[in-house]
């Protein structure tokens, strides 16, 4: 789809019925991305996402939103309005805004992710998609240039995507089943409540691994840790949560002066 808004409802209910079928389609298929909602239409768009299609149910309201939300990002030609039961029907749980678009699902792969010029944050076994979406948010603020996630989590599942409000787009992440054997010149720093060492400024180009929610770090990825930091807490509490902790190290690491946002 191309920059414009061309401001026509379909006029077509077999359109609008098609539309809406591969809108719904996109949600299980590995190729495409679902965004829900404004903001993730607003990132993917900001961030150079191939959109397919866009619908709504209100072109006026969605148009507003979007000039005020972000006045750089217009609503791309050919969005389409559905009548009120046709998106009742296609979103049975409301969104928090009137937006569901497509998007082609970029083909990263970890070496991708790793190939980046920036710190990567590697995740070993998240289970909580929104705890994934929200590290891949935090990256993107905090200028880190990828997410790798270890283990079958889905980066680019839509509950992900909605809890990063489609900053996927503007960094590289991707799936691994294990972290590869070589990582290049990469320092390896592991996030553990159980770390010696008090977090300082994060290596530019490190590789920063967090644990699952419940286990923390397996044993075969501690190993590999040039270092293993914690942060601190006060007694008698056990571990912050996942997201929490990446957003704490990597803000904390920045304002030590590692040269990042
Ligand atoms: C909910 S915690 C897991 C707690 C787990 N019992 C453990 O010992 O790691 C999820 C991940 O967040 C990071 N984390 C949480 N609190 C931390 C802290 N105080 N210092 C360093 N990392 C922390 C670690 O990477 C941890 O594996």
């Amino acid at each position: 789809m191309g920059a414009g808004y061309e401001g026509e409802p379909a006029p077509d209910p077999s359109l609008r019925r098609d539309l809406a079928r591969r809108a719904a389609a996109a949600r299980a298929d590995p190729t495409r991305v679902l965004l829900e909602g404004v903001h993730a239409l607003k990132h993917a768009l900001r961030f150079g996402a191939d959109i397919e299609l866009v619908l709504t149910p209100d072109l006026t309201r969605l148009t507003e939103l979007l000039a005020q939300l972000a006045p750089d990002v217009v609503v791309p030609a050919g969005t389409q309005e559905l009548e009120r039961q046709e998106w009742r029907d296609l979103v049975p749980r409301e969104l928090p805004s009137p937006a569901l678009a497509v998007a082609r699902r970029p083909t990263g792969s970890a070496a991708e992710v790793l190939a980046t010029a920036g710190l990567v944050v590697v995740l070993d076994r998240p289970r909580h998609l929104g705890n994934l979406g929200a590290v891949v948010r935090v990256a993107a603020a905090a200028g880190a240039t990828g997410v790798l996630t270890v283990g079958d989590a889905d980066p680019w599942h839509p509950t992900a995507v909605r809890a990063a409000a489609g900053l996927q787009f503007a960094v590289s992440v991707a799936a691994t089943d294990r972290l590869p054997a070589d990582t290049g010149t990469r320092t390896i720093v592991a996030l553990d409540p159980n770390g010696t060492d008090l977090l300082g400024a994060l290596p530019s180009d490190g590789l920063l691994l967090v644990g699952t929610e419940r286990g923390g770090l397996t044993p075969d990825l501690l190993d590999r840790a040039d270092q293993r930091v914690r942060l601190p807490m006060r007694p008698g509490v056990s571990s912050l949560n996942l997201a929490t902790a990446v957003a704490a190290a990597l803000y904390g690491a920045a304002a030590n002066g590692d040269g990042r946002r």
